[in-house]
């Protein structure tokens, strides 16, 4: 038999608190039509003092699995990707596991950075296919608002707040078709976010911020995406007309629509939350896909590109049959 991973259900957490470009203009120098002509971007989530990266990831999960059907004792991993973990450790992955109060399964994180889910996803993908794992859960969380310099006006605008989730269960029934993560280490001085606590004689590296050369992380994250694109295509024999809807990480509507002219795709197919949601790193891929999925643009047996690029650098793709 072939084995297939196949999403079987979907979630997502928003938090209350809405931060629009107005309410930023009040304390850097921006405007509102200067963000979101050069960022798509109108408003975002901005998570509550209660609330973690595991508080808003089991919200998300709870919501997959309802939809599954499933029990979560069937649950034989849980992985979460997150840039904003709780706590160093216990892993995220393992205080979402307390949460929901799965005894059987093994849980981890996975960190890298914006690309997250769709690693977390490749690594999934290779479990059920293998057949070490029948049942899934992925869920990318972030508190992007707590990693942010909230005076530095090049970088407080982008990010958001949220989780999203997918259960993804073993089937013979064609799902994931294929999935592509690379890494370079080379380019950690354009975007990063040190750990002040953990780093070796840390002086300039004291807070615990976003650090970013956005201009020229635009034009990496443009060619590099650019690239995987065809790689995907390529390893399935496929061509652009084939693929129904792209769902890309959502850091800013000029990188997306510069992947969507490549696909030679409409934005009528390319799912964007980015305008009241921002940049919510690991969360966003599935934020988008739930919500396609949620309000029916994306039906079951569309073909579905998944990609996403982040620090380190990391990029990626998932192409799957829905
Ligand atoms: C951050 C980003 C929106 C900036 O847009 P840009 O067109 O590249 O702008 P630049 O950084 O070249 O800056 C142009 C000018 O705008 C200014 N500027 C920066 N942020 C501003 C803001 N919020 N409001 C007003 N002006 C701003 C800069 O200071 C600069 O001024 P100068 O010309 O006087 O020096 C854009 O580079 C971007 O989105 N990059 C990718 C970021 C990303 O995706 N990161 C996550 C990857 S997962």
């Amino acid at each position: 038999m072939t084995r297939y991973s196949r999403i079987i259900g979907t979630g997502g957490y928003l938090p209350e608190e809405v931060r629009t470009n107005e309410h930023i203009s009040h304390t850097v120098d921006t405007s509102d039509s200067w963000i979101f002509e050069r960022t798509g971007i109108k408003s975002r989530r901005i998570a509550g003092a209660h609330e973690t990266a595991s508080s808003m990831a089991e919200i998300a999960a709870r919501q997959a699995i309802a939809v599954s059907g499933c029990d979560p004792e069937e649950i034989d991993i849980i992985i979460v990707a997150t840039g904003t973990p709780d706590r160093v450790y216990p892993s995220t992955g393992c205080l979402l596991q307390q949460r929901l109060g799965i005894k059987n399964c093994v849980a981890f994180d996975v960190q890298a950075a914006c690309s997250g889910s769709i690693f977390a996803l490749s690594i999934a993908d290779q479990y059920i296919k293998s057949g070490a794992a029948k049942k899934v859960l992925i869920v990318g969380s972030e508190i992007c608002s707590r990693i942010v310099d909230w005076t530095d006006r090049s970088t407080c605008i982008l990010f958001g707040d949220g989780a999203g989730a997918v259960l993804l269960a073993v089937s013979e029934e064609t799902g994931i078709l294929s999935t592509h993560i690379h890494s370079d280490g080379e380019y950690e001085d354009l975007l990063y976010c040190p750990n002040p606590q953990a780093a070796a004689g840390a002086d300039e590296q004291q807070a615990g911020y976003i650090n970013m050369r956005g201009n020229e992380v635009f034009k990496v994250a443009v060619n590099t995406l650019g690239r995987i694109v065809e790689e995907t295509l390529d390893a399935n024999s496929m061509d652009r007309s084939e693929i129904d809807w792209l769902v890309p990480h959502q850091a800013n509507i000029r990188i997306i629509a510069a992947t969507a002219k490549k696909l030679k795709m409409s934005m009528d197919q390319v799912v964007v939350t980015l305008e009241t949601q921002g940049n919510t790193s690991s969360a966003s891929v599935l934020l988008a896909f739930n919500e396609a999925v949620r309000d029916g643009r994306i039906q079951r047996g569309q073909v579905v590109l998944l990609e996403a690029f982040g620090a380190g650098f990391t990029w990626g793709s998932a192409l799957i049959k829905y």
